[in-house]
């Protein structure tokens, strides 16, 4: 089957940073179906050649040592230009033009990529609309759509309406990129391939979960993006979220796309709502030191960039097991990973004072950057009496597997083209996650509790995030993987 790729918002950086470097990939890997062609659409006039000569340089930049310029001599010619203005019909009447020209006979399947700036995702759903482009009876229509899908929940169920308007829920992906991410999957692999975990994973045996995101690197210059749209838009209601329900949701009954997205949904539905008094309660917020002085920050801006919230799931499984949702920029590392602390042995035989240490079991699924799974637990100190140490079993995709991790857009693309949406986000989940945000955010909005706490870079982000856990009895898991 035929397929056309048209990316609106050609010019930006997602396409040459993440898009064309995944299909040239999958071109390369010999994984992308026959016959797809790629159609680049922005307002900068280019010809064909120009923009395949731009992509080959950015290509070559973003994917180093895998660049093969052989390679990448025969997927040129599949990449096309064509200029025009997301709010021109006429300019919709052209592409329209063009794609037929390109597609000839053949009875292509057309996806239309939407990576430009958010506000023109609209407008540009509603041009293909009236331009009759998302009309099935030529072959099969899909829209893909980037995040962020909306900045609350009244303007993501705005952004529903105009695109049902216009496609089908069927034919809408929505993208969290995480989803696409080999070590996200796993969750599911490890839950629900294997028999040993589950009888454990509920209240019974868990004491809580910790899901950080934690980044190294500052915003910046990013800060014109994320001065207004803050920490919970950017990282919770998308990602963070997206890993809860995973590692929180039943068992699907098989791996499709609504199958699994029911279930995620069902978490999202239990999610506790937060009342303010709770916001301040149970969440964190801080920002490093030097984010006022970077480029494009308001003055004396109130925008976080930590954040830790703790939310609960009112259900059976999970009733009394805080999950703990913690993301930052400018910490100690960057290591995205969810960890399963289990329950302290309710007794411990072993004489008072020999024993040195009174932990319960851990299991840490690393998302990135060391992909793997590890388990921890107590082991006897060889030759020390009755002394103990924390242990590790350390499972490493990297020493087990010759392949290499590929980025998440590869995956997620090929999805789009075999029109597979379990690694996408649906209309209702998209609401219902940021109808978990939204009062946080509201409480966010303003000074008062919880006080946006200063923090140093290069650590764990504020000292009240620390101390927060420990008034809990808990500690956080901050540990940077050894790589
Ligand atoms: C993006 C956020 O969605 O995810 C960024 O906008 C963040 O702020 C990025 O840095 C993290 O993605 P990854 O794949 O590097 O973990």
């Amino acid at each position: 089957m035929a397929h056309t790729i048209v990316i609106f918002g050609a010019s930006g950086d997602l396409t040459s940073r993440k898009l064309i470097p995944a299909l040239y990939e999958l071109h390369r890997k010999g994984r992308l179906p026959k016959e797809t062609r790629i159609v680049g659409f922005s307002r900068t006039p280019l010809a064909h050649d120009d923009w395949r000569n731009r992509l080959a340089e950015s290509t070559a930049r973003f994917i180093g040592d895998r660049f093969d310029a052989s390679a990448w001599q025969a997927f040129a010619p599949s990449i096309f230009y064509h200029a025009g203005d997301i709010g021109n019909q006429e300019d919709f009447v052209s592409l329209q033009q063009f794609l037929a020209e390109v597609e000839g006979e053949s009875r292509a399947e057309r996806i239309y990529y939407l990576s430009t700036a958010p506000r023109f995702y609209e407008p540009a759903v509603a041009q293909l609309g009236k331009a009759g482009m998302a009309e099935q009876s030529a072959g099969v229509r899909r829209i893909v759509i980037e995040k962020p899908f909306g900045v609350d929940l009244a303007s993501a169920r705005q952004l529903n309406t105009s695109v049902h308007q216009v496609f089908n829920e069927e034919q809408i992906y929505r993208i969290d990129h995480y989803l696409g991410k080999e070590t996200v999957q796993n969750v599911l692999v490890l839950r629900f391939a294997n028999a040993i975990f589950e009888p454990i994973w509920n209240r019974n045996y868990i004491d809580h979960v910790q899901i950080t995101a934690a980044e190294e690197v500052t915003i910046g210059h990013r800060a014109g993006y994320y001065d207004t749209a803050g920490l919970l838009r950017d990282m919770f209601q998308n990602h963070l979220l997206q890993l809860l329900t995973l590692t929180a949701m039943e068992a699907p009954s098989r791996f499709e796309a609504d199958a699994v997205r029911d279930e995620k949904v069902k978490i999202l539905r239990a999610i506790r709502p937060m009342r303010p008094a709770d916001v301040a309660a149970n969440t964190i917020r801080g920002q490093y030191r030097k984010y006022r002085d970077e480029a494009n920050v308001a003055p004396g801006s109130y925008t976080p960039t930590f954040g830790a919230v703790k939310l609960h799931v009112d259900n059976w499984r999970w009733q009394g097991v805080p999950f703990y949702l913690r993301s930052g920029k400018a910490m100690s590392c960057r290591t995205t990973q969810v960890v399963i602390q289990f329950r302290e042995p309710p007794h411990i035989m072993f004489p008072e004072g020999a024993q040195n240490i009174q932990e319960g079991n851990r299991l840490v699924l690393q998302i990135q950057p060391a992909e793997g799974v590890q388990l921890h637990f107590l082991t006897k100190v060889p030759d020390a009496g009755m002394k103990f140490r924390m242990t590790d079993l350390d499972f490493r995709f990297g020493q087990k597997f010759a392949t290499g991790i590929p980025d998440s857009y590869q995956r997620l693309l090929l999805d789009v083209m075999h029109g597979d949406a379990s690694l996408f986000a649906r209309a209702d989940e998209v609401e219902l996650a940021w109808g978990i945000i939204d009062p946080i955010q509201a409480v966010w909005d303003r000074p008062g509790p919880p006080e946006l706490a200063l923090y140093e870079e290069g650590g764990w982000g504020p000292p009240t995030s620390t101390e927060w856990m420990q008034r809990q009895n808990r500690q956080w898991f901050d540990t940077c993987p050894v790589l």
